[in-house]
């Protein structure tokens, strides 16, 4: 299924170098199964053509309050009635400021002001020159619109097209299209404080050789995007992946097991939910060398010798804050056989009240998971989708496990 499947859009461009983007964003809205009717300002027809975007929406695009083919002459009002939200991206300093005065003397100002609030989102992508974004006008405008109801989709920071460098770019299109599909997911994590640990750990043997394993961390991340999307705070503790940080959330970068024992004690003291999705080495060498193991000629190999890691879930699970009931902790099991009967075990040997089991072989690298959720009373499948939807799936399930039980 289609992240915007059945959604219908209103994509605003005001004007801005930043239109340019806009292309790329209605592409990327359409193909994401979203209808977008695009709107432009008269500034913004001086960057981009309404072909193009005519062309990349698949409807004629309007452009002004005037539109005669309106059969009852309110394009304005017409054009918000049916829509899910409305997008202006780019969104310039002139605009914001439109927008914090209520002005309405152009078809984006008016549709904006006219939009049904309550039902209809407000998304804003602002894009403009660095000295205009920190402008104390335009902070206020930013202030004045967001108290009025509109969100904020934030700024990208970097080199300007005015030769400038500092923020107020605009976010990229990918980047929009994933705040876009997150303002529709249901909040059902708000208030709440999650932390996910993801991906494999690295063990040091010297400078220059470890032993790790083959975990992606791609299902942590997708955990990590889901709780945010549900409208978490998140803290994601990563081993060495690489991965693009979901849009807000916090992400601590670490190497080693004992490295992660300690940001997650660390980022655990104010979490309320644990899902430790991380691969951890059970091992790891006794000693790592300061200088490269060489070879001596000798055809003798090098005696390694490996001491356990600390269990980090079981640790976590044992903290008096789970104890007590204000951290959640679930667990994963990465199996190659017998998934249930080695996840029920290790549930109970973890002391965690959920544990998701899944086949690590059939899963390590790849897009899609199907996962198993264990807990006191029994199992229940999620079957084989993308990470994303399964994310999705075991946030709304701990969400319903949080709210029955406070
Ligand atoms: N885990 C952990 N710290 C470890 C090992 C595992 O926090 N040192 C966590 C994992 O993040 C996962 C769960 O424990 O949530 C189970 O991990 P898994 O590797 O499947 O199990 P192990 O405890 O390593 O047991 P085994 O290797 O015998 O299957």
């Amino acid at each position: 299924m289609k992240d915007l499947a059945g959604k219908h859009l209103v994509l605003v461009l005001t004007g801005g170098v930043a239109c340019y983007k806009a292309a790329e964003l209605c592409r990327l809205l359409v193909k994401a199964g979203a209808t977008v009717q695009v709107v432009m300002s008269d500034a913004a027809a001086q960057f981009i053509t309404p072909v193009t975007m005519q062309a990349l929406s698949q409807h004629p695009v309007r452009l002004s309050q005037w539109d005669a083919d309106e059969p009852n002459a309110m394009g304005h009002i017409n054009l918000t009635r049916a829509a899910d939200a409305v997008l202006v991206a780019p969104c310039s300093a002139d605009f914001m400021a439109k927008l914090a005065q209520g002005r309405a003397d152009d078809l984006p100002s008016l549709l904006c002001l006219a939009r049904p609030a309550q039902r209809v989102p407000l998304l804003l992508a602002p894009a403009m020159n660095r000295e205009m974004w920190v402008h104390p006008a335009t902070q206020r405008n930013l202030a004045q619109a967001v108290a009025d109801g509109a969100t904020v989709l934030g700024v990208g920071c970097g080199e300007q097209a005015c030769g400038e460098s500092g923020d107020g770019r605009m976010l990229e299109p990918q980047q929009i299209l994933a705040a876009v599909v997150a303002s529709f997911q249901p909040k059902l994590l708000q208030g709440q404080h999650v932390l996910v640990s993801a991906g494999p750990t690295y063990e040091a043997i010297d400078p220059v050789r470890g032993i790790t394993n083959l975990s992606s961390g791609k299902m942590g991340f997708a955990i990590a995007r889901a709780a945010r999307e549900a409208g978490a705070t998140v803290t994601l503790v990563a081993g060495p992946v690489h991965l693009a940080t979901p849009a807000g959330v916090q992400r601590v970068d670490v190497v080693s097991a004992q490295n992660m024992l300690l940001a997650v004690m660390e980022q655990g003291q104010k979490a309320t939910v644990f899902v430790s999705t991380a691969a951890v080495a059970d091992w790891r060498p006794a000693q790592a060398t300061d200088q490269k193991i060489k070879k001596d000629g000798s055809g003798q190999v090098p005696q390694l010798s490996f001491v356990e890691n600390p269990d980090i879930l079981a640790t976590l699970a044992q903290s008096p804050r789970a104890q007590s009931g204000e951290l959640f902790c679930v667990g994963f099991a990465a199996e190659s056989h017998d998934l249930l009967a080695n996840a029920q075990a290790k549930r109970l040997r973890k002391g965690v009240p959920l544990l998701v089991g899944n086949i690590g072989p059939a899963t390590f690298g790849q897009d899609d998971n199907a996962l198993l959720l264990v807990d006191a009373q029994g199992a229940r499948e999620l079957p084989r989708s993308d990470k994303l939807s399964l994310a999705r799936e075991l946030i709304a399930d701990i969400a319903s496990r949080i709210s029955a039980k406070g």
